[in-house]
């Protein structure tokens, strides 16, 4: 904040220097070339996602998971009993953000494809699965359905890339890869 007002009141209407004008342009036509980067990136790079996102409210969200949950449940993880569940291999799946978890936990079959539904029920949480890193925005109110192949076998980290509030760091989820008709 300036004490004195500037000398030269009129600033605005000063010529502006050839090397700025220049700069200008530059940026500009390089904002425009980044723009059409993100669709050829998105049709050939394999780098962006095709979601597709609807409104849903949050309670019915949280209702349809753990409906999700309960129905392919194949056992409990950890000292808190998270549910593993194994849905069918075509079918939807559900996982749900929290503060501060990924819930449920999720046991996919290699070379099958899924319907993954993704949503918040309170903050805006950031899904980022690794280690392939595979990020998507998770916001309340918002589903993503995203059609999901595992191509490899593993045990996936889901992390929390999104600063959520005090238990951020510690907001981690999980999903098993295994061979077609196996278990872990
Ligand atoms: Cu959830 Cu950060």
């Amino acid at each position: 904040m300036a004490i004195f007002p500037p000398q030269t009141r009129i600033w605005w209407n000063e010529p502006v220097a050839k090397a700025e004008l220049v700069w200008i342009a530059v940026a500009f036509l390089w904002g425009l070339f980044m723009f059409f980067m993100m669709i050829y990136w998105h049709i050939y790079g394999k780098q962006n996602l095709s979601p597709v996102v609807g409104r849903i409210d949050p309670a019915v969200f949280e209702q349809r998971t753990s409906e999700f949950a309960e129905k392919f449940k194949v056992r409990e993880e950890g000292n808190l009993g998270i549910p593993v569940a194994k849905p069918t291999a075509g079918g939807d799946a559900y996982m749900l953000a929290r503060t501060f978890e990924w819930w449920p936990v999720l046991e996919l079959e290699k070379g099958k494809s899924y319907k993954l539904h993704l949503s918040a029920l309170d903050v805006q949480h950031g899904f980022s699965l690794q280690p392939i890193n595979m990020n998507i925005q998770v916001h309340p109110g918002l589903e993503h359905i995203i059609t999901l192949t595992p191509t490899e076998v593993g045990t996936f980290g889901v992390i929390c890339n999104e600063y959520c509030g005090l238990g951020h760091h510690v907001m981690t989820g999980r999903i098993y890869v295994v061979e077609p008709g196996q278990g872990r």
